[in-house]
């Protein structure tokens, strides 16, 4: 596969920001500002304004990743962050889209206080950690202040982290969304042709049925599965390295196959995956000879052969 040299991506620890972006500016104290529509009532408002279909092509980044659950909690920002980084690992350029707008985690995982800087261009330009650019809504906004969003503003923040950051060129966008099958997943999908959706679940049944909600949306709106991860799979022990699986067994590999979608591997659950989250340097980062890193190298090199393939495919249907 040809990478974009990492010499060539203007990939920079970037430093403190002297002015936060002026198209997204937090206004009455709890919302994120876009470029604000004109107020209109519902009525006045025709289908398409409340659906945008304007596709933005994104021609500098090859593959546009969803790492998405249709249930919370299920460690969709923990596998973001740790995937991209190892994907960085193995030489590609990778950016970040933190698309939780509800509750972006990406800061505090990724250990960032400043806020992005605007180029003269009138561009947000990311920041940078462990090789990734970065994007998150939580970078303009205090983390204890609740967002409440409308939704043509929530839309208009999502396109706006599309097309008015300076991606540069990538090899993956890796876009962390919100649990569920909400409104970002749809703006983003309408906004954006995506290489595909991952699913990441853990292997209890609960967790189980929201997977096939999510693989339901994603196929209704023509979004490749590009595999699923099962995270929080099993304990291994740190002393004698025992494989303990605390909830139902292999849940998500069997879901992957029911559904025919690829199976990207297992995460353990884990006390260091989580604090190395919350000290803003996941494990990947902070501990990359650990199996808890290898387990998402895995998933990394899993990945990487299912985006291949699907290209090949696709160039085989052009022909
Ligand atoms: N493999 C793991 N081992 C231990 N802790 C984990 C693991 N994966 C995630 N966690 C922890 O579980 C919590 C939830 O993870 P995370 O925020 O990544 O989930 P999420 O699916 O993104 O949540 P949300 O739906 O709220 O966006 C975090 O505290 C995280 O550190
Ligand atoms: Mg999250």
């Amino acid at each position: 596969m040809k990478f974009f040299k990492k010499g060539d991506k203007n990939i920079e620890e970037t430093k403190p920001a002297a002015k936060p972006h002026p198209e997204l500016q937090v206004i009455s104290g709890n919302e994120i500002s876009g470029k604000r529509p004109q107020q209109q009532t519902p009525q006045q408002q025709t289908p398409q304004q409340q659906v945008p279909q304007q596709n933005i092509t994104l021609p500098n980044i090859k593959y546009k990743i969803a790492v998405a659950s249709g249930k919370g909690g299920v460690g969709k920002s923990t596998v973001a962050t740790n995937l991209a980084i190892s994907l960085a690992k193995n030489g590609a350029a990778v950016g970040l889209m933190d698309a939780d707008a509800y509750g972006p985690s990406i800061p505090t995982m990724m250990g960032i206080q400043e806020k992005p800087v605007t180029s003269p261009e009138r561009k947000l330009i990311p920041l940078v950690r462990h090789d990734i650019k970065l994007m998150s809504i939580g970078f303009m906004v205090p983390e204890q202040q609740a967002m409440i969003w409308r939704g043509p503003m929530l839309h208009s923040a999502i396109r706006q982290f599309l097309t008015d950051v300076e991606w540069g060129d990538l090899d993956y966008l890796i876009i962390d969304l919100p649990p569920g099958t909400g409104d970002v997943a749809l703006t983003l999908t309408q906004a954006i042709p995506l290489t595909g959706t991952v699913i990441v679940t853990t292997p209890q049944d609960v967790a189980l049925a929201d997977v096939r909600r999510g693989v339901a949306m994603f196929e209704r709106l023509g979004v490749p599965i590009l595999g699923i991860i099962e995270n929080m799979s099993y304990f291994l022990c740190p002393h004698c390295n025992e494989k303990t699986e605390i909830f139902s067994a292999d849940g998500g590999k069997n879901t992957s196959e029911r559904f025919g979608v690829a199976f990207l591997g297992q995460i353990p659950l884990d006390a260091e995956v989580c604090t190395a989250g919350d000290l803003g340097v996941p494990i990947v980062a902070g501990n990359p000879e650990s199996p808890q890193s290898s387990a998402f190298g895995t998933v990394a090199v899993e990945l990487e052969k299912v985006v291949i393939q699907s290209g090949e495919e696709d160039e085989l249907t052009i022909l």
